[in-house]
């Protein structure tokens, strides 16, 4: 694991932008895994105003999300859908048929299989933006999720639903489901840039770089990925 220690989450969210777009560059048709949630939305900045300034032009990238609330319309606040819609994908030019994100809605099963299909039709992932939840889970594979999982349905454990009570309107509006890529498929990403910020993170981001390689931690299968750079800030890194 390459780790870059940063001195805030700007500068961690810049280096990261910095270090994709210079992979972009060197492959216009790059496919990229992108997350959802607090961390990552320093980086959607950088892309976004890089865009305004003519940093990069996306219209050759293709883009997979790693997760999506089950039973969530796309139309909803709290859907991962229109996040990424408001965040990143409303200011940068990804083409409309390019952009990927799990439905929430109708047969998961079947969705679950037509996502791996596509990723695998698309040739997988080159570069996989990742952050990491306080109980070391990555997309929403949760402790416990075998390391060979492909996308599936998964039940959210209460520390993930409490925490993620910050963005719906009451803590009984968070689903009680997911999809999410599976460990499996992130683990063939070429390359993962991995974005951890914020003292909540920091016991998360020990176990995930100096603890056992164990399901009871999923982001500590990362320490076996072969090229994989971490942009922490002080407090993420405070444990190490
Ligand atoms: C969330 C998301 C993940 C995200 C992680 C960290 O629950 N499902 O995709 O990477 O947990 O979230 P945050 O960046 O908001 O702390």
């Amino acid at each position: 694991m390459n780790i870059v220690r940063c001195g805030n989450y700007d500068d961690a969210s810049r280096q990261a932008y910095h270090h994709l777009l210079s992979r972009l560059r060197d492959n216009e048709k790059a496919v990229l895994g992108l997350p959802t949630g607090s961390t990552p939305l320093g980086l959607y900045r950088c892309m976004t105003q890089g865009y305004v300034n003519g940093d990069f032009d996306y219209s050759g990238i293709t883009t997979f999300n790693i997760d999506e609330y089950a039973g969530m319309e796309r139309n909803n606040p709290d859907s991962y859908y229109l996040f990424m819609q408001r965040k990143l994908f409303n200011g940068i030019n990804v083409a409309e048929e390019r952009r990927h994100i799990p439905s929430g809605l109708g047969n998961l099963e079947h969705n679950c299989l037509e996502y791996d299909r596509l990723m695998e039709a698309a040739g997988g992932i080159d570069i996989l933006v990742l952050a990491v939840g306080a109980n070391g889970h990555i997309g929403f594979n949760e402790p416990g999720t075998p390391f060979e999982s492909t996308t599936h349905i998964i039940e959210l454990t209460g520390r993930t639903r409490a925490d993620n009570a910050r963005f719906f309107k009451s803590p009984e509006d968070v689903p009680e489901q997911a999809l999410t890529m599976g460990i499996k498929l992130m683990m063939n990403a070429r390359e993962i840039i991995f974005i951890g910020t914020g003292k909540e993170k920091a016991d998360a981001v020990r176990r995930m770089v100096n603890g056992p390689v164990t399901t009871d931690c999923p982001a500590s299968v990362l320490q076996l990925h072969p090229n994989i750079t971490l942009y922490l800030d002080s407090e993420a890194a405070g444990d190490l």
